[in-house]
Parts: structure tokens; sequence; C-alpha cells
């Protein structure tokens, strides 16, 4: 029968071992709470002390001997596991590189990031509102009363009220928020809306949620020239073309007077729009100074104040400035339409326009 105080006898058993886990059982077998070492450095308590002495040491020296192969094997058993996976994970120097996908911003939010930064310049402000709107704020407030022609000028969605409720609508424009701001602050007023509208239409030039832009100055002095030189300003920057072509084109509309729409020049080439230049005119959006009726509804003093508004489509902005020539691909999420049209978000300069 083997001693415990064999050392050939210890380290055969470490020897056959071939895994960490039985590496472990074996220290268990020797040195756990009930193992053969521990057990006889218990016994030591109840012996001589001359004796405790000489067996003590011969422990401690078979346990330091225990341990030590212990460790031994423990390095060697990692150092084989270490060298199999290095053997089986070979790296494929051949294999062409990973491909990654960058994400796009959509024309629509690398438009809207511009026109608010261009208007910001200018010291408008940025307000916002809700897209189910009261008929008194899309419509009547706006000088557009019920039964009124210009209604018919857009179609709307109505949303299903009882009949005492006052009727609600998909807000047809963002000029509603007009209202709103005139409602709340006292001028002078200095804003532009980006925001959602709706109205039930759909083709290629026409989606039923579209995006516009609205303005609104309110003061005491601004004028026709001001509304013009603005507008003019800010169309240069946006398509960055300095000597842009326009004209102002007289127009209606209910809340404004006089009211015009301002058109630019472009050419068509091989079925693609230039912008900027050339014989043909394109429809960009609809401005005036706004009708003093408006602002009596708005509790503003019509003899006192006056001022300006334009209201204007994002997606025909974006359609003219990217060349895109069907408004349904804005909201199709078709990633192969995003990759091209959309632009990379790590170009500072043209995802903020600053
Ligand atoms: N609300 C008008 C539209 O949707 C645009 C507009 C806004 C015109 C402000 C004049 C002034 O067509």
């Amino acid at each position: 029968m083997s001693s415990i105080f064999d050392k050939n006898d210890i380290a055969n058993k470490i020897d056959t071992v071939s895994s960490l886990a039985e590496l472990e059982k074996l220290r268990v077998y020797y040195l756990g709470k009930k193992g053969l070492l521990t057990l006889e450095m218990k016994s030591l308590s109840s012996m001589p002390i001359q004796e405790k002495k000489e067996k003590g040491k011969k422990l401690n020296l078979i346990k330091t001997f225990f341990e030590n192969e212990l460790l031994k094997k423990k390095d060697s058993i990692a150092n084989s596991i270490i060298n199999e996976l290095v053997k089986k994970e070979k790296v494929d120097v051949t294999l062409p590189a990973r491909d990654y996908q960058s994400g796009k911003i959509h024309p629509i939010s690398q438009s809207l990031y511009k026109i608010i930064d261009i208007f910001s310049s200018m010291g408008f402000a940025v307000e916002s509102g809700p897209d189910i709107e009261s008929d008194f704020n899309n419509f009547t407030a706006l000088n557009i009363p019920s039964h009124h022609p210009a209604r018919e000028m857009q179609d709307t969605f109505y949303i299903e009220s009882s009949i005492e409720e006052e009727e609600k609508v998909l807000r047809t424009h963002t000029s509603p928020v007009q209202v709103r701001t005139m409602l709340d602050t006292k001028p002078p007023i200095r804003i532009i809306v980006p925001g959602r509208t709706y109205r039930s239409d759909s083709d290629a030039t026409h989606t039923p949620m579209f995006h516009q832009v609205e303005g609104l100055l309110i003061d005491e002095s601004s004028t026709m020239a001001h509304l013009k030189g603005c507008l003019v300003d800010f169309l240069k920057e946006f398509f960055e073309i300095n000597d842009l072509q326009y004209r102002f084109r007289p127009s209606y509309f209910p809340f404004t007077e006089p009211s015009a729409e301002m058109d630019v020049a472009f050419t068509k080439d091989n079925n693609l729009i230039k912008i900027g230049e050339g014989d043909q005119w394109l429809e960009i959006l609809g401005c005036g100074m706004v009708n003093p009726r408006v602002l009596q509804n708005c509790k503003i003093d019509s003899n006192k104040y006056q001022g300006f508004a334009f209201g204007m489509g994002i997606e025909r902005l974006s359609m003219l400035k990217y060349g895109i020539t069907d408004m349904r691909g804005f909201f199709d999420s078709d990633f192969k339409w995003l990759n091209h049209y959309g632009s990379n978000p790590l170009d500072i300069s043209s995802s903020s326009g600053i």
C-alpha cells in the first residue's frame, strides 16, 4: 500500500490526469475539507509534542510538493488547451475584408437641417404644433370660413367627432401654427414651423403625408420687400446657387394679402432637372403679407402690426436639390433608395449645413 508521504505516488497520480476537472478532483482528494492531507494535519493536534513536530514537518513538505506539482500540471493542461485552440483557429489571411454598412441621413431630414440652419441664422425660432388640428386653427382663423371655396383647394382628411365636439382635421398645412403662435405670444414674432401635413392625394408628385415649412414674421414695419429678400436669400443658400433665377407671381391665399407664389428657373436635360437657370419655371412656395383679418382673428392689433408668411414643401425642395423624380420614394423605406439619395452622417458640412 502506498503511503501518503510517497512523492512518486503523488507525482504518478498527477501525471495521469488529463483535464482541469480531474485535477481539481485530485486536489480535493488530498487537500479538500476531508482530504487525506487535511485529515492528517488535523490529527496532529492530539499527538505528543515531539511526534507532532516530526510529522508536522513531513506533512508540510509533502503538502508543498503536492501543491507545486499541482500548479505545474495546471499550467501544462492550460497550455495544451491553448495550443489545441491555436491549431484549430487558423486565420485565413486570404479572405476578403468584411464589408460594413453605414447609415445614411434621409434627404427630408437633410433638407430640414439645412432649412433650420439657414433661417436660424436670420433670427427665426423653430416652432411646432400637433398633426391633428381644430377646424378653427386649420381654416377659420386663417380666413377660410366653412363652405368657403378655398377649402376645396386642399383635400382634407376629416377626423370623426361627436356632434358637440369641434370638427378635427389632419392639418392640411403648417399654417395653423401661425394661429397658435399669434394667440400665444406678443409680436415681434419670427418663427419657422417645419412639420408633417396631410392631404388626400397620391401620385408621382403627391403623397397623402408630406412635409412643409411655414414662416411667419410679425412686427411693426416689415414689408413685401423684406419677404422677397428673405426668401431669395434662403433659396440661394439652400440650393447653393448664387445667381439663382427666380420670379414672384401674383397668387391667392385667403390668409395673405397680397399673395404671391415664387418660381425658380430650370432646364430639363436628359430627364434630369437642372435648377437655377433656363426658360422654364417651377413653383416652389406660397407667400404673402399676413391678411389683417388673420391678425384680428388672432387678437393682434392690425393697425399697429403687420408682417409676412410663407409656406413651402420640403419634398419638393429636396427633389430639386437631390434630383429625385418620384416623390413616393421618400416613404418606401427602400434601402437602395436611401443609400443612393441619403447623405453621409460623417460628412459634417452636408449633415448639419453648418
Ligand atoms: N399654407 C399654404 C399652402 O399650404 C402656403 C402658404 C403659407 C402660403 C403661408 C402663404 C403663406 O399651400
